[in-house]
């Protein structure tokens, strides 16, 4: 049994009515309902949101704790949060995944989104496929070996 924790950064609560073009028409619960399916037997779903930077990063530090591999949607902290950053390192350090995952791709979009100052300490990243970012990082982070 595993939990893994799909932590979501500011305004990524709005998912459904903020800008449907770039994020699709799903919102948190969508989204929710979308991973629960895909959890292979013995792993639950832990999805969460903030707009709090605090508490995203004692989110990181609850996963550290407990062992729990993270799925991350940084929103806008991406582009500079250097105090969510040195909590994302603490994961890998652990031992443990953390995937960088956006529905967009920042690439593709204004200059200021093409910095990240995660993906230096993620295990990977995923991006640019609406929800499926995050299903292919529960693939990522579930499968053995
Ligand atoms: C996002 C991309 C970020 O640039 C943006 O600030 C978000 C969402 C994405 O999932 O595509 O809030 O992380």
């Amino acid at each position: 049994m595993t939990t893994v924790l799909v932590l979501n950064g500011p305004n990524l609560g709005r998912l459904g009515s903020r800008e449907p073009d770039v994020y699709g028409s799903g919102d948190l619960d969508d989204l929710c309902a979308l991973l629960t399916a895909d959890a292979p037997d013995g792993v639950t779903i832990d999805l969460r949101q903030t707009n709090d930077e605090a508490e995203l990063i004692g989110w990181i530090y609850e996963a550290v704790d407990s062992g729990f591999p993270v799925i991350l949607n940084p929103a806008a902290f991406t582009h500079y949060s250097y105090a969510l950053r040195d909590a994302a390192a603490l994961v890998s350090k652990a031992g443990l995944p953390l995937v960088e995952v956006h529905i967009s791709n920042p690439h593709a979009r204004e200059t200021f989104r093409h910095t990240s100052v995660i993906s230096g300490v993620a295990t990977g990243v995923i991006a640019g496929f609406g929800f499926d970012s995050y299903r292919l990082a529960l693939t990522a982070v579930t499968r053995a070996g």
